[in-house]
């Protein structure tokens, strides 16, 4: 099955779609953290990507969309894969649409208050890239990751101004992908301010 999960900044998606990716074994395929991972290796990409990125702006186009139809490509994706944070504008899901064929497209929503309760307070791990919470999902040891024993860190856009950057972008680039999908019968709309075991029963409920 090949699912895009669609949402504001800091809705959940990456969140939701780990515990796809464990239950489905299908890959989870986030623009976001391959772009970041590009960032750190300082490679072309990830040279042009990080001044958007930083201030919570989009990507060009193009850099994502050749990201993606290559990573697709590849075997692991055969069965079914999970994006999150791809497409992001009409023209990436034109693109994606012309070289391969979605099933779901799960809508992920919550609260503006809760988006930024939620962001202000993340941590990620700098070795597996897992995601934390300082009151939500906190580590068993503080700045340690429970899985790899990696540090953990903010990421930049995490700060308040990239965040509002980052919702206005969403509204205005983004959001219009809800009626794209809708007119194609692909959306499920799922509630996401629950905790993250209550939001994942209900997009596996949604999707099945
Ligand atoms: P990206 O990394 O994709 O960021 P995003 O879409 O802004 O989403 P986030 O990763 O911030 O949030 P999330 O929804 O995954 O939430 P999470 O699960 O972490 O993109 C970053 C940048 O890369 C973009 O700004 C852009 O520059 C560029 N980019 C990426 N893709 C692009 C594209 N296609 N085109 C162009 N540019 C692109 O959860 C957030 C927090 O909440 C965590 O702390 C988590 O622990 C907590 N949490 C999650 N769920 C719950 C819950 N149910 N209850 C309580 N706490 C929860």
């Amino acid at each position: 099955m090949n699912i895009i999960l669609l949402g504001p900044p800091g809705v959940g998606k990456g969140t939701v779609a780990g515990k796809l990716s464990e239950k489905f074994s299908f890959p989870h395929i986030a623009t976001g953290d391959m772009l970041r991972e590009n960032v750190a290796q300082k490679t072309e990409l990830g040279m042009e990507a990080k001044n958007h990125m930083d201030k919570g702006l989009l990507v060009p186009d193009d850099v994502v969309i050749e990201m993606i139809k290559e990573r697709l490509q590849k075997k692991d994706c055969e069965k079914g894969f999970i994006l999150d944070g791809f497409p992001r504008t009409i023209n990436q899901a034109d693109q994606i649409g012309s070289f391969t064929k979605m099933d779901k497209v799960v809508n992920l929503h919550v609260s503006d208050e809760l988006i930024i309760k939620r962001l202000g307070r993340r941590r990620i791990c700098s070795e597996c890239g897992s995601i934390y919470h300082l009151e939500y999902m906190k580590p068993k040891k503080e700045g340690i990751c429970d899985k790899c024993s990696g540090k953990l860190h903010q990421r930049k856009d995490d700060k308040p101004d990239a965040i509002i950057n980052r919702l206005e972008v969403y509204r205005k680039e983004t959001e219009p992908l809800i009626k794209y999908y809708q007119d194609k019968k692909l959306i499920v709309n799922v509630d996401g301010s629950g905790t993250p075991e209550e939001v994942f029963e209900l997009v596996v409920e949604d999707i099945s």
